[in-house]
């Protein structure tokens, strides 16, 4: 904590060199940036996290919901252990990418936007991330991209993230 503000004092250093990018007037500029900053070090964005963005950046707290709810990657609840988003867009699609998403649901006992009962796994729906010649596609944690990730190996991804 810093200064009696919800993050440690080097998430707004991150924070701040984010800022040293655009002109003083456009703080606001660097509130994707200090979202995903501030998730990283929180887990998800609450609503006091953007209040504090808000202050923070010089912007209204409603204006900071509207970046939050409109970008996927925000998580606006506390996620499970690990977050397993999986691309369904066309693409991934044509490689099975439904299957596998059936496949998770069935062994998470979850739908999309969802967290299995151990708390283990949020599952997600995702855009596609550019990598569609590795179809179908998901990101763990918004971070750690995986290809191929067709119905056989959704076993063992799950084991590997509910061992995480
Ligand atoms: S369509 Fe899934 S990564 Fe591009």
């Amino acid at each position: 904590m810093s200064d009696g503000r919800l993050l440690t004092a080097n998430a707004y250093q991150k924070i701040d060199k984010e800022l040293a990018k655009y002109p003083l007037e456009r703080r606001s500029s660097a509130v994707m940036a200090a979202l995903a900053i501030a998730q990283n070090e929180v887990g998800w964005v609450s609503e006091s996290v953007v209040e504090d963005i808000a202050g923070y950046l010089d912007m209204r707290p409603i204006a900071v919901w509207e970046v939050a709810t409109f970008y996927g990657m925000y998580n606006l609840e506390k996620p499970g252990r690990s977050k397993l988003a999986i691309c369904t867009n066309l693409p991934c699609a044509l490689q099975g990418a439904n299957k596998t998403v059936d496949q998770l649901k069935a062994k998470l006992g979850i739908d999309f936007n969802q967290t299995a009962l151990d708390g283990s796994v949020t599952l997600k729906e995702a855009e596609c991330m550019g990598a569609c010649g590795d179809a179908p596609v998901v990101i763990i944690n918004d971070r750690e991209m995986r290809g191929k990730i067709g119905v056989e190996v959704v076993d063992s991804l799950l084991e590997e993230l509910k061992a995480r």
